[in-house]
């Protein structure tokens, strides 16, 4: 599981542990991206939220997630929580159906920092893939074209976004912190992974030996 505030880096981070461990990427902010352009009823009712800043209600965000956890390639493959849980309801909903991570990975990122990868933040609609205006600028002007800026990347969303955030860590934190690792998210995307590869590594040798030894 990944947590962090806004811009902290995550959907950066997942795109490389996807890369190497093969894992199935469940982002509930990708998720709900993808049923508000294809204007499902779903897609419909989480608009207003989230291009206000705010959460979109539980039992929304909760029902998608489940779903996508019971799918085949998740059970397989293991999964990569991305921005679930974001409340306490949400992560006793998951304790509730004993779905574990091995590890809770936060990345922290101080605010002001933030809220610049947010405003400079581009999307590329046909890859998926996340740069920004100076940190990470698209490599053809092809690609430059294509680009899109999240409706809730402005400098006011961002900081409420960012106040709800703030809102709500300490309760999840609560349920896992045995098994939470924060890492200082404001160093160059290579260096925040590979401390996150060394971690999930580790915890790849450590079911490698249980299942030895069962
Ligand atoms: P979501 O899409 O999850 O947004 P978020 O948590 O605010 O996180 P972001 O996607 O903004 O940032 P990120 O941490 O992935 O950073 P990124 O890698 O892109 O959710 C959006 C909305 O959906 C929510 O506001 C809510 O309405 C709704 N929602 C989602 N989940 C929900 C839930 N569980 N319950 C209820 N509602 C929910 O990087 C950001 C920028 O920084 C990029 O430009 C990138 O290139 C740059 N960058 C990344 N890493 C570095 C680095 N190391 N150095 C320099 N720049 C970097």
């Amino acid at each position: 599981m990944i947590s962090g505030a806004p811009a902290s880096g995550k959907g950066t981070q997942c795109e490389l542990i996807v890369k190497k461990f093969g894992l199935v990427h469940i982002s509930t902010g990708d998720l709900l991206r993808a049923e508000v352009s294809a204007e499902t009823e779903i897609g419909n009712k989480a608009k207003e939220f989230m291009n206000a800043g705010r959460l979109v209600p539980d039992e929304i965000v909760t029902a998608m997630v489940t779903a996508r956890l019971s799918l085949q390639d998740a059970k397989e493959k293991g999964w990569l929580l991305d921005g679930y849980p974001r409340s306490s309801a949400q992560a006793e909903s998951l304790e509730k159906l004993n779905v574990r991570p091995d590890i809770y990975v936060v990345l922290d990122v101080p605010d002001e920092i933030l809220i610049n990868r947010c405003v400079g933040r581009r999307l590329d609609p046909e890859t998926g893939k996340i740069y920004h205006v100076k940190n990470f600028p698209p490599e053809t002007e092809e690609i430059k074209a294509r680009l899109v800026t999240r409706p809730d990347d402005t400098e006011g969303k961002v900081k409420a976004r960012l106040d709800i955030y703030k809102k709500n860590a300490d309760a999840i934190l609560s349920t896992y912190s045995n098994i939470m690792v924060k890492i200082d998210g404001n160093q160059s995307k290579e260096v925040v992974f590979k401390e996150i590869d060394s971690l999930l590594s580790q915890v790849q040798r450590d079911e490698v030996k249980l299942l030895k030894s069962e």
